[in-house]
């Protein structure tokens, strides 16, 4: 029998941040398509007919709390005393190990990456990607809460942000790369679930629970 040890690898904050922002997603798709591709109706008294007013309201609500915690995230990554390092998105710059990866995909080798990171090169790769969207995302979902609410915050942030709007060509541009990037969380969902459950089959840490639990099973090395 090999000598498997149980590892704390996933501490509560960064649990409950994973699949707050699960949550957060899938909602922002279902209001956010909604908003882009809406049901009319024709009949029936004005007050009554405000489903697109609900919709964008909660699409915002839940824009807000994503940012919320990318922030939260954010900090953890620079302050944090547990294991939930910034430096870890840097895994791919390791080459050898970046190769060694991609060779184990391919089945091309059995030789498994190294654990030098909490994350793989492939993996570090894919959460930069995902760092990148979620900047456009939030910066273009502001903008357009600036324009629909002229007020406060979301005023200020418009207006803030304004020299972006310019960039992308005016608003109907922002809504454009708004929704062209909703399109990548949905590319990087199939792409990170495939690789969650391909890994707990192939790697056998129950690599899946350990978001919840936040413990891994490995070999000793
Ligand atoms: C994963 C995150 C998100 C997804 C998947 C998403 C998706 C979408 C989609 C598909 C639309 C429709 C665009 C169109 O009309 O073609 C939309 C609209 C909108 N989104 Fe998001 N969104 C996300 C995050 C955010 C965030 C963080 C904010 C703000 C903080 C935000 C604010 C808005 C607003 C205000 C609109 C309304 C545009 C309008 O009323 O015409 N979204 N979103
Ligand atoms: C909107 C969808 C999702 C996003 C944006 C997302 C994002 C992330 C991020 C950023 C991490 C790294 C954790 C950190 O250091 O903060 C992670 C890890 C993880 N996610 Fe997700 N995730 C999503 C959905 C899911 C789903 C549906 C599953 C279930 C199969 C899942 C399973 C995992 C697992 C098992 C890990 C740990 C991987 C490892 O051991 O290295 N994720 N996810």
């Amino acid at each position: 029998m090999p000598d498997i040890k149980m590892k704390k690898e996933w501490w509560l904050s960064i649990r409950l941040i994973h699949w707050s922002v699960v949550i957060s997603v899938f909602t922002l798709l279902i209001s956010g398509f909604y908003i882009a591709t809406p049901i009319t109706f024709g009949s029936g008294a004005t007050p009554d007919k405000f489903y697109m007013g609900n919709i964008r309201s909660i699409h915002t609500f839940f824009g807000a709390f994503l940012t919320f915690l990318m922030l939260w995230r954010a900090y953890l990554g620079l302050f944090a005393k547990f294991h939930a390092r910034w430096t870890d998105l840097l895994a791919w710059t390791d080459l050898d190990n970046l190769i060694t990866q991609i060779r184990f995909y391919l089945l091309l080798s059995e030789k498994k990456p190294s654990h030098r990171y909490q994350y793989g090169p492939l993996q570090a790769l894919a959460y930069n990607g995902l760092i990148f969207l979620q900047i456009m995302i939030i910066l273009t979902g502001l903008i357009m809460v600036g324009a629909n609410i002229h007020a406060g915050l979301s005023l200020w942030l418009g207006n803030f942000l304004k020299p972006v709007e310019i960039a992308m060509g005016g608003l109907a541009g922002v809504r454009m790369i708004h929704h062209i990037i909703a399109w990548g969380f949905i590319l990087f969902i199939m792409v990170h679930v495939y690789m969650a459950v391909w890994i707990d089959i192939v790697y056998k840490e129950g690599t899946i629970s350990s978001m919840i639990s936040g413990r891994v099973f490995r070999k000793a090395e």
